[in-house]
């Protein structure tokens, strides 16, 4: 793997996300997604926060939202992957995410404030790529003990449905979970912390 195939990655991604609605990249696995949200692009470029709504983000779908120029997930875990993170902790690296790759308020096992949704920078933690969305069990190509989560194909990196790296990985850390916040149940901001009452 040289560093120009990671370069080139996050530049398909750049431009896939360039494409999408009002010039700001929301992209749904399968379903294409409209946001509630419009920032101009110097504000967006910017780092400005992005409001996003979940609403129609269905049981087990991933979103990608652009923010800060790069590609931030949505995941709306099923109860099902919960159940799978839990099992799964004692083969992560770093499995109660003591290392700095989240908010404080997103510092457990499910690393998110609450725990349907993960939110996730999907950017592999060794060099940079964009994992792919696997939420299959036991995909012929992954193997009969994947329970799903994100694979890295550049050098194989797997992480879990809450972004937490497997051991013996190439990638160093668990996925960055970005700053955010709910504004209601169905409006998630990413950019913003939550309010403390
Ligand atoms: S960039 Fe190397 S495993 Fe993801």
């Amino acid at each position: 793997m040289k560093n120009g195939d990671v370069s080139h990655g996050r530049r398909r991604f750049l431009v896939g996300a360039t494409a999408a609605v009002g010039g700001v990249g929301i992209v749904g696995a399968a379903v294409p997604f409209v946001a509630s949200w419009n920032p101009s692009a110097k504000a967006e470029a910017a780092g400005a926060p992005v409001t996003v709504n979940i609403e129609k983000i269905e049981s087990g779908q991933q979103i990608t939202v652009e923010w800060r120029g790069t590609p931030v997930w949505i995941i709306r875990r099923t109860t099902e992957m919960l159940d799978n993170i839990e099992k799964l902790s004692d083969q992560m690296k770093d499995p109660q995410s003591e290392a700095d790759q989240q908010p404080t308020y997103a510092n457990d096992v499910f690393r998110s404030i609450n725990p349907e949704y993960a939110v996730l920078v999907g950017l592999c933690t060794h060099l940079g790529c964009v994992p792919s969305y696997r939420p299959e069990v036991a995909p012929s190509d992954l193997g009969e003990d994947w329970l799903g989560g994100l694979f890295c194909p550049c050098h194989g990196s797997r992480y879990d449905m809450a972004g937490r790296v497997y051991d013996a990985q190439p990638a160093p850390l668990n996925l960055v979970v970005p700053p955010h916040r709910y504004d209601d149940d169905m409006t998630l901001t990413l950019g913003l912390d939550p309010e403390v009452a």
